[in-house]
């Protein structure tokens, strides 16, 4: 059976030009700072952030943790959007590990407004926790890949800054919102204390991200990354193959958001589901509030014949395009939903 997998951008295989870059890439010791591949990566990375210096680490998961250690002491609070990643997806790090509380907000695909970040805000007051770090996701996962408009991200992050918040930015898939809006990596990340970015979603490689901010950040985010098992030796290979991504599969996210749109289009209204617009990127949420299946009983019915994607809630299925997601995979996976759900 064809199968054309739509569960997560994370999915996809080193291309053989990549795995050509990873077994030619010259290695060192990188906790002695000793590996030249994977200097040269945190360099580049800052350099395109616009930033001082940048830290390899093992995952997304981990560059998050890092960040909101960092960013806060143990009984401030993070003010975020209700569904970020942060909050729902990692095994509750911030509460366990970085030892903060939360202040969620109800977000618009994702996206907040400065009255909310305002409103959010504690007093000073002996009673309260402190809010310390405004933390924001772009683009958003389970937003449906929205990207935030740089006018609007200005407009929170001045709202952030006034009450004296830090501002990171989880930028996992922070590549798809550049190709979408066309702007820069420098033009978002200037407008945030610190970042990360994942190499292994989008940009298509086997492992890693990488967190970047000023230098004094990232030195000690260096010390957290030891502290949490994620110093890596050799890890040379694996910066050669992000290196290799940003030398070739930057400006290609373009080709999964148009296929992206291409399955949206080709879903939507099939059983009285749904798409969630705009679709932006490479993220493509059926809504199936409107239809007798819900969200387990779609995906079944796909996966039984050879389309992958995943439930995300109780009313949601999630769809992504990718790297190892062609053209012709997005109308196979269209026609054998048509057949089966139209
Ligand atoms: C927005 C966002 N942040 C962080 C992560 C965590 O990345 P990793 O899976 O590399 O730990 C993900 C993973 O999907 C994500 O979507």
């Amino acid at each position: 059976m064809r199968i054309v997998d739509l569960r997560s951008d994370t999915l996809t295989r080193p291309t053989a030009a990549m795995r050509a870059a990873m077994a030619a890439a010259e290695v060192g010791d990188d906790v002695f700072h000793e590996d030249p591949t994977v200097n040269a990566l945190e360099e580049r990375a800052a350099g395109l952030a616009g930033k001082d210096a940048a830290l390899f680490v093992p995952s997304g998961t981990m560059a998050n943790l890092i960040a909101c250690t960092l960013q806060t002491r143990p009984g401030d609070e993070v003010i975020l959007e209700r569904s970020s990643h942060l909050y729902r997806y990692e095994a509750g790090g911030f509460a366990a590990c970085a030892g903060v509380s939360v202040a969620l907000l109800d977000g618009e695909r994702g996206l907040i407004s400065p009255e909310q970040v305002a409103g959010a805000v504690r007093l000073e007051d002996v009673h309260q926790a402190r809010s310390r770090l405004l933390w924001l996701e772009n683009t958003h996962n389970a937003g449906g890949g929205s990207c935030w408009p740089l006018d609007r991200l200005a407009a929170v992050v001045a709202a952030g800054r006034a009450h004296g918040l830090a501002i990171h930015l989880d930028g996992a898939r922070v590549w798809n919102a550049c190709v979408a809006l066309g702007v820069p990596l420098a033009t978002i990340a200037a407008h945030v204390d610190a970042l990360s970015f994942c190499f292994s979603k989008g940009l298509g490689c086997p492992v890693g991200s990488v967190l970047i901010g000023d230098r004094a950040f990232v030195t000690e985010a260096r010390r957290v990354r030891k502290r949490l098992g994620g110093g890596l030796r050799q890890a040379g290979v694996l910066a050669a193959a992000a290196l290799h991504a940003l030398d070739h599969h930057v400006e290609r996210l373009g080709e999964d958001h148009a296929h992206a749109r291409l399955l949206a289009d080709g879903l939507d209204g099939l059983a009285g589901l749904r798409v969630r617009r705009p679709v932006e990127t490479n993220i493509v949420l059926l809504e199936t509030s409107g239809s007798r299946l819900g969200p387990m009983e779609i995906v079944g019915i796909l996966i039984g014949e050879g389309v992958r994607c995943l439930p995300m809630n109780a009313t949601t299925v999630r769809l992504v395009t990718h790297l190892d997601v062609s053209r012709a995979d997005v109308e196979h996976a269209v026609r054998i939903a048509r057949s089966v759900l139209g």
